[in-house]
């Protein structure tokens, strides 16, 4: 039965955390009650100071115990990763709170089983629930596909492809990624690890348990292309002749045959060799089968008075906002780790404000 306020706490206030602190400070099936913050400059503000709306009375502490302390429904978990991750996420489901997280440990997954206990534990103690969320994996690469499914006479593939430009769409992470390094040595050693995978899988298991399978094993591949020219971008510049793009490729193999496949590539703009012509930022699904189906996830338009008319990538604000449109059911979900598998179609409440 849904409540008509729910009480939140915004852990982090990151590019995802932001997104998240001024939905549940706008929407009023949400009671903001707490914020999170490691940055000195950001403690003692008010949180609406921090997103640029009104003032809301809730002040930014980076005092842990005392949130911990705090009685509230649910926590929107975003921090940056760090050793300390998990100890924190189980000391907030122990203390009776439920927690929606793009942080990871995502769902339970069979890599992963010491943290998926831990989860489980915390949430017996608590009484509480844990979702994993994110736009991918949480979203691009699970319901989605397994909604689009329900369109399908006949499935023989799934890809799901993210593709972004980083020129277009500057991140600063970019340099750790790997971009502007010599190739050769990038290939020996991805930034991304080829273990990767693992942190997707449940989203591909989640496939495949929707459809009635089970995943036999996943298939790893890595390449890059080289800058043809100088590229600036936001935060530096790579080389020429270095790292201007980068293709993952995952596969999972269902009865002898790869039934998902997960492509990332992410490029610096066009100059580049190979151009892997993806088109613009997007998540795209396709399914092949019968009848074939496509569908593509964009931001919209940016039409403002600085916008190109081309498309943003939207990737960390909806990182945020699957996770704040789902966090009445998981509050009103039964104690434990719930999936997407779990929660069944979610009613998204306080989004219309006429
Ligand atoms: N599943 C998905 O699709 C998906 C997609 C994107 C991101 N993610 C995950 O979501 C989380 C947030 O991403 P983001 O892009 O918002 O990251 P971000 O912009 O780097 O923000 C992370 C925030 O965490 C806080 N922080 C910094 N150091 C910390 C530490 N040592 N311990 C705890 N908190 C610390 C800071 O908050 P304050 O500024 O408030 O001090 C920082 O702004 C990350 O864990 C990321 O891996 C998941």
């Amino acid at each position: 039965m849904t409540k008509p306020t729910y009480r939140v706490i915004q852990w982090a206030t990151g590019t995802v955390g932001t997104a998240a602190l001024k939905y549940f400070i706008e929407n009023p099936v949400t009671e903001l009650v707490g914020v999170f913050v490691t940055n000195p400059a950001k403690a003692g503000k008010d949180a609406g100071d921090l997103v640029g709306l009104p003032k809301t009375g809730v002040i930014a502490t980076s005092d842990i115990e005392a949130l911990i302390a705090m009685d509230a429904d649910c926590v929107l978990y975003s921090p940056a990763q760090s050793p300390a991750l998990m100890d924190t996420l189980c000391r907030l489901l122990a203390s009776g709170k439920n927690v929606v997280s793009p942080a990871g440990p995502f769902l339970p997954n069979k890599w992963f089983p010491e943290q998926t206990a831990r989860i489980e534990a915390a949430c017996v103690e608590g009484n509480s629930s844990f979702h994993g969320c994110g736009v991918h994996p949480g979203f691009a690469g699970d319901i989605l596909p397994i909604t689009l499914a329900r369109l399908m006479s006949r499935i023989d593939c799934i890809e799901v492809t993210e593709i972004i430009d980083k020129v277009r769409n500057p991140m600063i992470y970019t340099e750790m990624m790997g971009f502007g390094l010599d190739p050769e040595a990038l290939l020996a050693n991805p930034r991304r690890s080829p273990e990767t995978y693992k942190a997707f899988y449940a989203s591909m298991a989640m496939i495949a348990e929707a459809l009635g399978k089970e995943i036999e094993k996943v298939t790893v591949k890595f390449e890059v292309s080289k800058a043809l020219k100088d590229i600036r971008h936001l935060y530096g510049e790579v080389k020429a002749g270095t790292v201007g793009g980068q293709h993952y490729e995952w596969t999972a193999w269902v009865e002898g045959a790869p039934l998902i496949v997960y492509h990332f590539y992410w490029q610096l703009g066009e100059d580049l060799d190979p151009l892997w012509e993806q088109g613009e930022a997007r998540y795209r699904v396709r399914i092949h089968g019968d009848p074939p189906l496509e569908c593509n996830l964009l931001g919209g338009q940016d039409t403002s008075e600085h916008g190109d008319g081309r498309h943003p990538f939207l990737g960390l604000p909806w990182t945020g906002l699957v996770g704040c449109t789902v966090v009445p059911q998981v509050c009103d979900a039964a104690p434990g780790i719930v999936t997407h598998l779990d929660l069944g179609v979610v009613q998204p409440r306080g989004l219309v404000r006429r």
